[in-house]
């Protein structure tokens, strides 16, 4: 939910903040802008549309000389996306960028208004904008340190003073990090957007409070000093580009079977390492999304294979619920980003509960990351494509991993080390479906005029039928709706007509019989019926294909890519700007 990157230093920093935008898009694209100073002048530059329309904009525009500037691209919360309402905001002396939500910009505002501040925009930026110029008497620690306590909501700010030739900054629940370069310094919402000047960062806790010059980073708390750790990342320049392929999405499904071998080879010599959670009689799984998604299938083989009662939850709906925790129970949160605010709420709400919190989280410096009790890093390293397919088949894996463990320690796994075993092809056996990519480019060009998809399975295949409708709807706009397969002919079924596309999912053994007779119920409709399945024997309607047979803990890794394939050659053959879908974000970091 907005990227925002600022540059202090000898250059002119253009360049860097036009990069660290594009790095940044995926945060938000529906308008963008940079502001830059020389003594105290300052330029402003705002934009609707994506960064190369910014870019184009500033390119015909006479740019003042200067070596500070700080740049926003949004995805719009307060106001609709247009150029007044585009970052970066300016009250008095103080010009600001935003990433996250000022909840009590209303109140705020209404106070200013009456000490007669004109506001243009409708923006709450603009009112911690004027928040922090009221109490900016020269000293800009003080006035941010003395604005922020008036703050409620979430904010990661970029700040320029008129009369400072420094660059300011601080972070509440949204991410931040300070990057330390030779002769100059950055603040950027995360590593990819400054990965191509430096490894080296420093992570910001809340409140904390960032002056930059070329030369020096010096962080307050409560307006005093304070040490900060400098670490170093293990990104490289490779994963923040695209390399050959023509979308991030078709790169990072790609890698997959690369970036399971590096999670499974964590654990899976040595399971010591993985949590056990047997202990716990009740799971909560908590999540949006696709994370949300993978945890249904981690439902499923809790309860399944570790017999452990197990429950899955919306985020947003689960961090203002009343929740009965009457046994020992485990909160599992599960983020690819770490940042998503109703997950963190999520966590917290768990905490205040005394309630222990395992965390899936796949960017290490993330809140969740820092906060949950305990951490299960998969290691799907960034994600940039706003529709998550690498980071949700690790989730799925991990779960798959947590479940053996857990069934393992209650003896309930008699083929344990069978299963072990096999785990250590699965990187492989994945290479094998990725291998058939041009079968999936095949039925994106056969149901590209559809207006309609179904995804129909039962227990476990069910869950993976949720994420393939989420990533057809996400990426092609096509309508689809995932659904129990028995549920269908209580409504739905009336939507089907001639031609209708229905993926069937049929992996589970138990249940297979039941859900091939409601294929057969669907197609006696005329729906055309795509079947991905892990047996050979089950009948092809119109189209089969078959995954190999493996343990029901590692299955569902399988049938994930076909099914985020099918999403992809879809968007393509409609000419869709596949990693940035319209009106998403990839980190959500408002409610
Ligand atoms: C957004 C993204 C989804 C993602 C969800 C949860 O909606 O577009 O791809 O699954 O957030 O994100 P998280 O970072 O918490 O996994």
């Amino acid at each position: 939910m907005c990227g925002i990157v600022g540059y202090v230093g000898e250059q002119h920093p253009k360049e860097f903040l036009l990069d660290g935008l594009k790095k940044l898009e995926y945060r938000g694209y529906d308008s963008s802008g940079i502001a830059i100073k020389n003594n105290d002048n300052i330029q402003i530059i705002k934009c609707t549309g994506k960064i190369s329309d910014l870019e184009e904009k500033i390119n015909k525009e006479n740019l003042i000389s200067s070596k500070i500037g700080i740049a926003h691209t949004r995805w719009a919360t307060h106001g609709e996306a247009n150029e007044t309402n585009a970052h970066p905001h300016k009250v008095g002396k103080v010009t600001l960028v935003h990433n996250g939500i000022i909840e009590n910009a209303t109140d705020l505002k209404n106070k200013l208004v009456n000490d007669g501040v004109v506001f243009r925009s409708e923006t709450d930026t603009e009112v911690a904008c004027a928040v922090i110029s009221k109490y900016y008497k020269g000293n800009p620690i003080e006035a941010i340190t003395e604005a922020i306590q008036l703050l409620k909501g979430s904010y990661a700010f970029g700040v320029l003073f008129e009369d400072q030739d420094k660059l300011y900054a601080v972070r509440k629940d949204s991410p931040l990090i300070i990057g330390l370069g030779k002769k100059e310094n950055y603040i950027a919402s995360d590593i990819a957007a400054i990965i191509k000047y430096t490894d080296q960062y420093i992570l910001l806790n809340d409140d904390e409070v960032v002056e930059l010059s070329g030369e020096n980073v010096t962080v307050y708390k409560d307006g005093k000093k304070i040490k900060k750790e400098i670490q170093t990342s293990t990104m490289t320049i490779e994963d923040a580009n695209k390399g050959n392929y023509k979308h991030f999405m078709l790169k990072e499904i790609m890698e997959e079977p690369i970036v399971l071998q590096r999670t499974l080879n964590k654990y899976i010599n040595n399971m010591d390492q993985m949590v056990d959670i047997s202990p716990y009689e009740e799971i909560h799984i908590v999540a949006c999304g696709s994370a949300l998604y993978a945890g249904m299938i981690g439902k499923c083989l809790l309860e399944e294979k570790a017999n452990i009662k197990c429950m899955t939850d919306v985020a947003s709906e689960y961090r203002y619920k009343k929740i009965i925790y009457d046994r020992k129970t485990l909160v599992i949160l599960v983020s690819q980003s770490g940042e998503t605010a109703d997950t963190i709420a999520a966590m917290r709400k768990a905490h205040e509960e005394g309630i222990d919190t395992l965390a899936i989280v796949n960017v290490k410096t993330s809140t969740i990351a820092r906060e949950a009790k305990q951490t299960l890093f998969i290691e799907a390293g960034p994600e940039i494509a706003v529709a998550t397919t690498k980071a949700y088949l690790l989730q799925v894996a991990m779960f798959s991993l947590i479940a053996l463990k857990a069934a393992h320690s209650k003896k309930l796994e008699k083929n344990y080390k069978e299963i072990i075993e096999e785990a250590k092809q699965l990187p492989d056996y994945l290479r094998k479906v990725l291998n058939d990519k041009d079968v999936f480019a095949g039925i994106g060009k056969e149901i590209k005029g559809a207006r309609d998809a179904f995804y129909i399975g039962r227990g476990v295949d069910y869950a993976m039928c949720e994420e393939g409708s989420l990533k057809l709807k996400e990426v092609s706009y096509t309508h689809s709706d995932a659904y129990q397969a028995g549920e269908l002919k209580h409504g739905t079924i009336s939507l089907i007509e001639d031609g209708v596309p229905v993926f069937a999912i049929i992996t589970d053994d138990k249940i297979k019989d039941k859900t091939e007779s409601n294929v057969i119920e669907v197609e006696s409709r005329k729906a055309k019926i795509y079947t991905i399945t892990n047996d050979a024997s089950i009948m092809n309607h119109h189209f089969k294909y078959v995954v190999e047979k493996i343990s029901d803990y590692f299955q569902p890794v399988l049938i994930v890519p076909p099914l985020q394939l099918i999403g992809y050659y879809t968007a393509l053959e409609r000419g869709l700007d596949i990693d940035k879908p319209r009106n998403l974000a990839k980190s959500v970091t408002v409610e």
